[in-house]
């Protein structure tokens, strides 16, 4: 099938006798002004550009005679390992060859290249490379949408209705991200002032933000996702083209010098591919601010704490250093919520559900630094049967300071157990885990629910410790399906229906119960689960409740974007104006090897008596 355009083309130039189809094309013409090369597959002649950087297979040049038009780049890459041999950067060269698109995943956007090059002439040598700054040389990159093929939310719903590659839509780069990127595809480009937004991938690839305007600026510097504002303006910074290494300890708000590299779609991603290595200009404080809050030692002013742990067992390295975050960071709180607590066996395929081990440790811990004394109270689930590592068998627990709080009538369901709420409210099962036969969730952790009287305290409170079902299988914000795929999605939306329903019966029984469901949600405040949570559960997201500004909402590090995976919810009756929430940024702003656990943990003070 042939594009309409090269058709129009080949047509004209036949019937004016002039030289025949794509011969001495300028790149903009090659690049078209939209995803996919309108010459892709089609021999090209005497194609003319300016050398602007070699790499390990292949060179980059830029027209000699570009249009006006910001969509259409004005470079590009060729690709063969031998073409860089005999030249120079600086050199303004012709060739010949053929355009192609590729991509090693049907998952990713094509980039257009010029593939065995022939003919290769030298016109001129020692020519000025200058590149191009963006934001100032470039439009400023766009600070919200990716892509106009996404209906205003990457992560809205349904997602992938539509492929980039073969929708092919025109590049509007003053609009959308992913097509500000493409349109300075091959280009050489600087980033000035740029700053590091998160921590290398295993590659010692690294996002940044430039100088230029960006949007969901936190405090520390990294960039914030929120509502329809998924942060395309930052780019990832690759392997550098002379063979040096990045820095394997940049962090969410280094800064770094400028940078200055070629624009190329590889591994999925927009990146800029640095001619050397980033350099560390300044380093940020890995120190977060512990939390602020203190316990009143009764229901007038619990602490209440959440934290995923990463795959804790006994014996893991990373234990000390979560007791002594728990400690020093969190300030021992009255109740804290643990994810991801593994059997007493580990990552060990035995058959060992129970977990006491590894809370013991964990309590061990704590009190040879602190004097506090933990318990603690969980339900073991079936072997293999809840994900996560297999054999590790990762669940939700509690543990808690029983000088203020307790079990309120003990009675601990077990695995296969479905939790009750009877009238009083009270729990059939406590602790308890709701509806853990539900295909909600299958190969996933059943909530962990559990009801406590705290010191002073009339009534009950309820705790809902949750760990959803992981996002595995999406694709990511560069990627070709628009929206991207948001992985599981479906299964959350059923896990929110069925933990909100449970929730719900609590509060149909009293309004005024005091109900907190925290954990990792892995899910975003502002996507449809959550949402459906929220209006199914009745609780409200304490993030709004004590009004964090929404650049500070984020708990989590991915790719370029400071997230918010884990989440606290509360009954009406505990969303009062002295409630507070704080978020605590020791895994987020730490490097690589300063990070503990994969999240950061949360943690708020709330007044559970009941007599407001
Ligand atoms: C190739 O392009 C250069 C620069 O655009 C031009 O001067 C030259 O005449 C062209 N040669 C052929 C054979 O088309
Ligand atoms: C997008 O491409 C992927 C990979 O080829 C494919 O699985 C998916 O069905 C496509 N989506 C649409 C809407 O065509
Ligand atoms: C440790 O805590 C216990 C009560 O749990 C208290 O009796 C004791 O004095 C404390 N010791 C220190 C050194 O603080
Ligand atoms: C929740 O689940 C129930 C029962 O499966 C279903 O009837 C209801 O439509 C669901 N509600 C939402 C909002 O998904």
């Amino acid at each position: 099938m042939r594009p309409t355009l090269p058709h129009l083309f080949w047509l004209a130039a036949t019937i004016a006798g002039l030289q025949p189809l794509a011969a001495a094309l300028t790149i903009a013409e090659i690049n078209g002004n939209r995803y996919l090369s309108p010459y892709s597959g089609q021999s090209v002649t005497n194609v003319t550009g300016l050398v602007l950087a070699k790499g390990p297979n292949g060179i980059w040049i830029r027209s000699t005679t570009p249009d006006d038009d910001p969509a259409t780049s004005e470079a590009i890459y060729v690709y063969s390992s031998s073409v860089g041999a005999s030249l120079a950067v600086g050199d303004i060269i012709s060739l010949s060859g053929k355009v192609s698109e590729y991509r090693s995943s049907a998952a990713y956007i094509y980039l257009a290249e010029i593939t065995s090059p022939t003919g290769v002439k030298v016109l001129s040598s020692s020519n000025t490379v200058t590149p191009l700054v963006i934001g100032k040389d470039t439009l400023p990159p766009p600070t919200e949408q990716y892509s106009s093929l996404d209906n205003g939310d990457v992560y809205g719903l349904p997602n992938n209705v539509a492929n980039i590659s073969a929708v092919n839509p025109v590049l509007k780069p003053a609009e959308y991200g992913l097509d500000f990127w493409e349109s300075l595809s091959g280009e050489l480009v600087t980033v000035r002032g740029a700053q590091v937004v998160g921590r290398p991938n295993s590659y010692r690839d690294t996002w940044v933000v430039g100088d230029y305007v960006t949007t969901g600026r936190n405090s520390h510097k990294g960039i914030t996702m929120s509502d329809k504002d998924s942060n395309p303006e930052a780019i990832i910074i690759g392997a550098p083209l002379d063979g040096t290494k990045n820095p394997t300890t940049s962090k969410m708000g280094d800064t770094v010098e400028d940078i200055t590299g070629v624009v190329q779609q590889t591994f999925g991603f927009y990146y800029i591919l640095p001619l050397t290595a980033i350099k560390t200009a300044t380093s940020a404080s890995s120190v977060a601010p512990a939390s602020t809050l203190e316990s009143k030692g009764s229901c007038k002013g619990i602490t209440v704490g959440d934290y995923n742990v990463e795959n804790m067992n006994p014996k893991s390295s990373h234990l000390p250093k979560v007791a002594a975050h728990i400690v020093n960071y969190l300030k021992t709180p009255d109740i804290l919520f643990l994810q991801e607590v593994q059997d007493n066996s580990g990552a060990t395929d035995d058959g060992t559900v129970d977990a006491s081990e590894t809370l013991k440790a964990l309590a061990s811990a704590i009190k040879s630094i602190s004097n506090v004394t933990y318990d603690f109270t969980e339900v073991p689930g079936i072997d293999n049967e809840d994900g996560g590592a297999p054999g590790g068998n990762i669940r939700q627990a509690f543990i808690y300071r029983p000088e203020v709080i307790s079990l309120y009538k003990p009675n601990p369901g077990s695995a296969t157990d479905a939790n009750e709420v009877l009238s009083g409210p009270e729990l059939k099962f406590n602790p308890g885990r709701i509806e853990p036969a539900s295909p909600a969730w299958t190969a996933s952790r059943k909530p962990l629910v559990a009801a406590w009287k705290a010191k002073g305290a009339k009534k009950p409170f309820f705790t809902v410790n949750v760990h959803w079902s992981s996002k595995g299988g999406s694709t990511s914000l560069h990627g070709d399906a628009r929206p991207p795929v948001n992985g599981v999605v479906d299964r959350r939306m059923l896990q929110a229906n069925v933990t909100g329903s449970f929730i719900a019966a609590i509060l149909a029984k009293d309004p005024s119960a005091r109900v907190i469901a925290a954990g990792d949600f892995n899910e975003f405040a502002f996507v449809q689960p959550m949402k459906t949570f929220s209006a199914i559960s009745g609780l409200r997201d304490l993030e709004d409740v004590v009004n964090i500004p929404k650049e500070e909402r984020y708990t989590y590090s991915y790719d370029m974007n400071a997230q918010r995976l884990d989440g606290m919810y509360v009954s009406p009756a505990l969303a009062g104006a002295k409630t507070r929430y704080e978020h605590v940024h020791v895994n987020t702003w730490a490097n690589a090897a300063g990070e503990v656990s994969d999240h950061d943990p949360s943690v708020a003070l709330v007044n559970v008596c009941g007599c407001a």
